[in-house]
């Protein structure tokens, strides 16, 4: 595997992080190319849980560099705190490369992400308030201040003082907030560079000439293809591409260098936050998966919405990315269930749909079209080879992989490392 990306394949929380964390075993190089904070992977380490949200799951592994790169969005504060349980905890993180280039969260982003989705009321996205959107947005407004700026002192307040003149009329007038204080920030944040400059590097250089030399390099996605802010729910989406290109943009390589993308997709699907969810359950089924599935959000604790599996959605995300395999996580969670059913098609506004809707009115009147299958009862967390699956079981991952059109590589039945089905 010299160059894979993983992949959301649905609105995040797949279980991407012990997927990249299993993978992560046979990489030189583990890089982190979009998103921030936002993002919470839990890796499972024998009786140990890892909550890591800035971090590359490949830092678990002695012979793993783990990389941030141009594209993700930094809050050195979590970034430092993020180091620094790790090191309490046994876990070297020394071998971290961080972009000079990747744009820095500030205390104005995590604010103005709080009164935006105030102000918004009952249209509020339901982000998780990290500041990760207003940072996007001043990366492309290009009134963002970077890593690099951090280890240019001038530079740095002159950047901050001009950014937070505009930001303090927004927050005082538009949002009737207190002004916030440029010298307090450059202060607390100037800190923080002296602790982050060891990390810091050309990241784009570093993964060319690790690819150059034949080494592995796995590109971990955070969130996932339908919260895409160019192929999401839009504007019910985060503000970077999870999506398999964004692993090229943000890492800063070529897009031919990509050799193999595997979307993780969950057995069912959840989302959290606002926005359209046709397969979406609010009944004792829907509760059953959050219950047992323990659907409640790594950074937030928000009880995510649950609803079986979405196949239009599924098949969309293996297009946009060009899937080569899938990875279904979670399937021990429908183990019990009576019937297992999956979406094949939407109705909406009377027609009939197979591809997922282009129009957002379209989206928001879907109706799923199920097909059903009989579910299994069998406790699925010993079983690690494909055969040994109940049938059932086996024939649900058959017509995923069949409708998919991709196939299917792995199975978890379980949030250890080894719960694994592999085929
Ligand atoms: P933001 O990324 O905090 O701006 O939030 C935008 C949308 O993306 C909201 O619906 C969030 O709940 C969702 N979101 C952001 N990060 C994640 C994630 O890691 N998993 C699942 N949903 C996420």
């Amino acid at each position: 595997m010299p160059a894979t990306v993983v992949v959301g394949a649905q609105w995040g929380d797949e279980g991407k992080g012990r997927v990249t964390d299993l993978f992560a075993r046979d990489a030189d190089y583990v890089v982190r190319y979009q998103g921030g904070n936002n993002a919470g992977h839990t890796i499972v380490v024998g009786s140990e849980r890892f909550a890591l949200s800035l971090v590359p799951s490949g830092v678990m592994y002695t012979g793993t560099v783990p990389v941030i790169a141009s594209g993700v969005v930094i809050d050195p504060q979590v970034l430092l705190e993020e180091i620094g349980m790790l090191e309490e905890r046994g876990v070297d993180p020394s071998r971290l490369r961080i972009s000079a280039n990747a744009h820095l969260i500030m205390p104005y982003h995590r604010k103005l992400d709080t009164v935006i989705e105030r102000y918004l009321g009952r249209n509020r996205i339901g982000t998780t308030k990290r500041g990760i959107g207003p940072a996007y947005t001043d990366k492309y407004a290009r009134t963002g201040i970077r890593v690099q700026d951090l280890f240019d002192p001038a530079i740095f307040v002159d950047k901050l003082e001009a950014v937070l003149a505009e930001k303090n009329k927004i927050l005082t007038r538009v949002y009737n907030q207190l002004p916030m204080d440029a010298g307090r920030i450059a202060e607390e944040y100037l800190v923080y560079a002296e602790r982050l400059l060891p990390m810091v590097e050309e990241t784009s250089r570093l993964i060319w000439d690790a690819l150059a030399e034949g080494r592995t390099v796995l590109f971990e996605g955070a969130q996932g293809t339908l919260l895409d802010i160019d192929h999401g729910t839009y504007p019910f989406v985060t503000s970077s591409n999870p999506s398999a290109g964004g692993a090229a943009i943000g890492a800063g390589v070529g897009p031919k260098v990509l050799d193999r993308v595997v979307g993780v997709a969950k057995a069912y699907i959840s989302r959290v936050g606002s926005g359209p969810f046709p397969t979406e359950l609010s009944d004792e089924t829907g509760d059953r998966m959050i219950e047992i599935g323990g659907e409640y959000g790594t950074v937030t604790g928000r009880r995510r919405r649950c609803g079986w599996l979405d196949l239009v959605a599924l098949r969309y995300a293996c297009r946009v990315n060009s899937l080569t395999e899938l990875f279904i996580t979670k399937l021990d969670v429908l183990s019990g269930f009576d019937k297992i059913k999956a979406a094949t098609s939407y109705t909406s506004l009377g027609e009939t749909y197979t591809e997922f809707p282009r129009q957002q009115r379209v989206l928001y009147n879907c109706a799923p079209i199920y097909s059903e299958m009989t579910g299994w009862e069998e406790d699925l967390s010993e079983t690690r080879r494909f055969g040994d699956l109940p049938p059932a079981a086996r024939r649900y991952i058959e017509f995923i992989e069949d409708q998919a059109g991709v196939p299917v590589g792995w199975v978890s039945v379980g949030p250890e490392r080894e719960q694994v089905v592999t085929r």
